[in-house]
């Protein structure tokens, strides 16, 4: 376990404890969140103590913080205190200086609306504005602020039940439904990184169907101690719902000229790894199901 830093956190300063949090916890969606006081001055701030917890209710939490520093409180947490409402405005990447911006702490009643040069635009069912820009917004009553302490960097969770919501249609596609490789969505990272979820950062994983997968434990021992397949190999190959029968077994072994082929290669040890290549090559060009029987044929 030399390799292994292994911390328990009420030894670390808060400075430390915010940096292996936030750092190890990415990316992290961006809330920028639509505020307003009881004398109805609006605020805008950006949280990424942030996500989605129920779609029935449709309910948001984002956590603005006490502060480290002098254990003050933000504005964003004293405005859903008295008005229990907010506005969560999704962030994309051509808004992400303007949020940044938005971020300053300036002082109460400062509209960072204006300050960072968002659009303000009215809600249809709740007092705080929307931010034009928003690929998504979403319309929020509060239905409870639950305090996690009362001491410098105690986060607040913002309940916030979603009453309307908005969407640019250019994000749509021709289903209605929200385009993922159109949005272009930001998250933050540790310090001052962010990252961009569109182009190639984009990936998609099949969901486990409603047949159970076999499971890694049903994988032949020498695909387990493959130095050639990797762990999403396996986690592939265990998500197959049926071993391969025998005569799967015969024809693949057919198909691939095995009796020559084991013939060229000399120990046993090298014909496994040109297998494990093999199979490793067919999982990458979707054939799941053809590697697992070829793993099968030594
Ligand atoms: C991308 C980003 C994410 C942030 N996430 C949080 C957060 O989750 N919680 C928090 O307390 N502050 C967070 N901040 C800092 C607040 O936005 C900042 O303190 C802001 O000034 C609060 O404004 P307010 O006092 O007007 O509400 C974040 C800042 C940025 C740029």
């Amino acid at each position: 376990m030399e390799d292994i830093l292994s911390i328990d956190p009420t030894t670390l300063s808060i400075g430390q404890r915010h940096g292996y949090l936030l750092s190890a916890i990415g990316p992290r969606p961006i809330a920028l969140a639509s505020t307003i006081d009881a004398e109805g001055n609006v605020n805008l701030s950006p949280y990424s103590f942030f996500n989605a917890f129920s779609t029935n209710p449709p309910i948001l939490i984002f956590s603005p913080a006490r502060r480290g520093r002098d254990n003050t409180t933000k504005h964003s947490y004293e405005n859903v205190n008295e008005i229990k409402e907010v506005v969560i405005n999704i962030v994309d990447h051509s808004m992400v200086h303007q949020m940044s911006l938005s971020s300053t702490e300036y002082p109460k009643g400062v509209n960072e609306f204006v300050k960072s040069g968002f659009t303000q635009i009215p809600s249809t069912k709740v007092r705080p504005p929307r931010v034009g820009e928003s690929p998504v917004s979403f319309e929020c009553i509060v239905k409870e602020v639950v305090p996690l302490g009362n001491v410098g960097a105690s986060g607040n969770l913002v309940i916030s039940e979603v009453i309307q919501i908005h969407i640019q249609k250019k994000f749509l596609d021709e289903q209605g439904k929200l385009d993922t490789t159109k949005l272009d969505l930001v998250g933050r990272m540790g310090g001052m990184w962010y990252c961009r979820a569109s182009g190639s950062a984009l990936f998609e994983v099949e969901k486990p169907g409603a047949e159970m997968g076999i499971g890694v434990d049903k994988l032949p021992s020498h695909v387990l101690a493959s130095h050639v397949l990797t762990g999403n190999d396996l986690g592939r190959l265990g998500g197959l719902s049926d071993l391969p029968t025998e005569e799967d077994i015969i024809k693949m072994k057919e198909v691939h000229q095995f009796a020559d082929w084991h013939g060229d290669i000399r120990d046993a040890e090298e014909l496994r790894d040109s297998v494990h290549h093999k199979a490793k090559e067919m999982i990458e060009s979707g054939l799941v199901k053809e590697a697992l029987t070829l793993l099968h044929c030594i």
